[in-house]
């Protein structure tokens, strides 16, 4: 079985991912962390993430795998479990670059088919409906209004003591869906035949809820048909 959810910043597809995973019993695959993994490294190696060349010939050569624990993904490079790391500001920012250019996106696609073909995956990105699994059994664009997903990620930083503005964090979040959505190479769009799935009125439960019972319905009408 291959599930493919795409969606923009803040919709929640990292979490929700994991929770529909589990609930059926199938790994995750999260694909923004191997960007970010990407990301990281360039920053170790000194690389200028605005040097296109330099960033994608090293990109080529990195060693990206993930491993998993008790159902968890964690991200190797080259062999060590950057899964902590990767999750500050300064990544994000790396890896949010390093995604632009069009062999970096080769490079990372080729390691994510590889990684799904193995077993049956939910796999979680911008491009997977798209490029990466577009043979997936279901597609899934995930999304909520830009001012709900802001609220979302705003009340994050406010319990992490954040006292950004809830303004700048509408601004900077649609500043990356701009970003997102007219980049040259594989931008995210909602691929053909993706199922629509807007969270803006759903808590966290009813959306997992949602998308279990969607994923069932097809593929059990699969089978019978
Ligand atoms: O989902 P995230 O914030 O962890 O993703 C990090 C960056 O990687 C983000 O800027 C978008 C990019 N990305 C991508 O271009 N394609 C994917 N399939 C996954 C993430």
């Amino acid at each position: 079985m291959k599930i493919a959810i795409d969606g923009p910043v803040g919709a929640g597809k990292s979490t929700i991912s994991d929770a529909v995973a589990k609930a059926l019993g199938i790994l995750h695959l999260d694909t923004g962390a191997m960007y970010r993994a990407a990301g990281l490294s360039c920053l170790r190696a000194g690389i200028p993430v605005e040097d296109e060349d330099r960033v994608t010939a090293h990109c080529r050569a990195l060693e990206l795998d993930v491993a998993y624990a008790d159902g968890r993904q964690q991200t190797l490079l080259g062999g060590e479990d950057v899964s902590g790391l990767i999750r500050t500001e300064a990544v994000g920012k790396a890896a949010s670059r390093v995604a632009t250019y069009g062999g970096v996106r080769r490079a990372m696609v080729a390691a994510q088919q590889r990684i799904a073909e193995k077993t049956s995956m939910l796999v979680d990105g911008r491009d997977i409906g798209t490029v990466v699994l577009p043979d997936a059994d279901v597609k899934i664009f995930l999304t909520a209004a830009a001012e709900e997903r802001a609220m979302r990620r705003w009340r994050e930083l406010q319990a992490k003591g954040d006292a950004t503005p809830f303004e700048d964090v509408l601004r900077d979040l649609k500043a990356r869906d701009h970003q997102d959505m007219n980049r040259p190479v594989d931008p995210l769009r909602v691929a053909e035949d993706a199922v629509v799935v807007d969270t803006t009125e759903l808590d966290f439960d009813q959306s997992v809820a949602a998308i279990v019972r969607l994923i069932r319905e097809k593929c059990g009408a699969e089978k019978e048909g």
